[in-house]
């Protein structure tokens, strides 16, 4: 078996990886230039401590994994106990590293790369966590396909669409998404957001939740495929990425209703009105009924709940007890109180219409309330609000009182 003994930092480490790294001709042993290791410093996130060499690695989404940790922990604590997490797309290993470490949970670390699977090794004997983590090298397909996991996390580059047929199938409890490709979703690239998620995207002031929607109508139908439900527990848009949190129940009947949480939303571009209709096939009527002008149709996509308020309380305490980034803790709590609704109105754009100078965005919200309606401020845009009332009481509203 292809063995490699090493010492990194003053640590020994046997490699006994399946598949020799690229780099390695096979027969003779791996030979790594001193420099690989020296040239990139470690890093440390939250007591983890991981060599990154040419393996992936972003510092900027380490408040998205202190937000994996807290979901994990609320999860695990209040939902149900979690016996195995897969890091599907581990790269250095970062994010199953911290699982077993900050949560000693029973972690599997996958890549497709060797390279990326011999440093994931050398990176848990850096911390100590052999008895807790295994490290498999396969394409994500194969691995979902072969196994089941109770919490299965997809971070791949880009689109997660070519991995969700198979991670429904593989995850018992827990699904974890990432997507970065936000212009398909959103609608910026409407062909590539049509091949990739069954489904027709809409460029307009509120793209980021409509590309949000869009991940989630085709996880849920992934999900049903396996008679599987998805319950959102948390789903957001933050800088060029969308993230997914759902439950997975295994239910028949779960399944159905779970479907008909898909639909449709119909736009309007000229007066910004909007509605919208559950169903695969549903009837959108062409004309808007404020101002006449034809109305577009976004979907299929989840109009259902983006975040279980409940849940979101129980990570917030994580994130503040595990003395996490205070920009997850600050998401989580906007999440949290984000009111029920499919969509979000822009301040800036309707002002524009209406020819008034904005108001401080909380103002709005207050004003909506006063009037009785549900508000709230929205974690997709600071200058947007979320309400129930429609395009004209929003922008009679919004005139009166100045
Ligand atoms: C975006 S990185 C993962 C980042 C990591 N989760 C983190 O938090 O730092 C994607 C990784 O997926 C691996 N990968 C790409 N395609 C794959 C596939 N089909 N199966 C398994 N791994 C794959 C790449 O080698 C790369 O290391």
């Amino acid at each position: 078996m292809y063995k490699v003994l090493r010492t990194v930092r003053g640590i020994d480490i046997e490699h006994c990886a399946d598949t020799p790294p690229k780099s390695s001709s096979g027969s003779e042993p791996y030979k790594m230039d001193k420099r690989d290791i020296e040239d990139m410093p470690p890093i440390t996130e939250h007591g983890t401590t991981v060599e990154l060499r040419e393996a992936f690695y972003n510092p900027h989404t380490t408040p998205d994994r202190d937000l994996t940790i807290a979901v994990l922990a609320a999860f695990d604590r209040t939902v149900d106990p979690i016996e195995s997490y897969l890091d599907t797309f581990a790269a250095t290993g970062i994010r199953g590293l911290r699982a077993a470490s900050e949560l000693k949970l029973a972690v599997t670390l996958n890549d497709r790369d060797p390279d990326a699977t011999y440093l994931i090794r050398q990176n848990i004997a850096l911390n100590s966590l052999e008895s807790s983590c295994v490290v498999t090298n396969e394409d994500a397909n194969v691995l979902l396909h072969q196994r089941r996991f109770d919490v299965v996390d997809i971070d791949p580059f880009g689109s997660p669409a070519p991995f969700l047929a198979a991670a429904s199938r593989s995850a018992i409890r827990l699904l974890c998404i990432t997507a970065t490709d936000t212009a398909p979703l959103c609608g910026a690239h409407l062909n590539a957001g049509i091949r990739k998620y069954a489904s027709v995207p809409m460029n307009n002031e509120y793209h980021a939740e409509i590309g949000v929607r869009v991940l989630m109508g085709a996880i849920a139908r992934a999900l049903a495929v396996q008679e599987k439900a998805m319950v959102p527990l948390l789903a957001y848009a933050r800088r060029h990425y969308v993230r997914v949190y759902a439950k997975v129940l295994k239910s028949v009947s779960s399944a159905d209703k779970s479907m008909q949480e898909l639909g449709f939303i119909a736009h309007c571009r000229h007066c910004s009105f909007r509605t919208w209709a559950a169903g695969l096939a549903p009837v959108i009527h062409e004309s808007c009924p404020v101002c006449g002008s034809r109305v577009v149709a976004t979907g299929p996509l989840w109009l259902g709940r983006l975040h279980d308020p409940a849940f979101l309380g129980s990570v917030l305490s994580e994130l503040i007890d595990r003395e996490s980034d205070k920009k997850s803790i600050k998401l989580v709590e906007m999440c949290r109180d984000e009111i029920d609704a499919p969509t979000f109105y822009d301040q800036h754009k309707i002002c524009r219409a209406l020819k008034i100078p904005p108001v401080r965005i909380d103002a709005v919200v207050d004003k909506l309330r006063d009037f009785g309606f549900a508000a709230s401020r929205t974690h997709f845009s600071g200058t947007s609000f979320k309400t129930d009332a429609d395009i004209r009481v929003i922008a009679e509203i919004l005139s009166k009182g100045r």
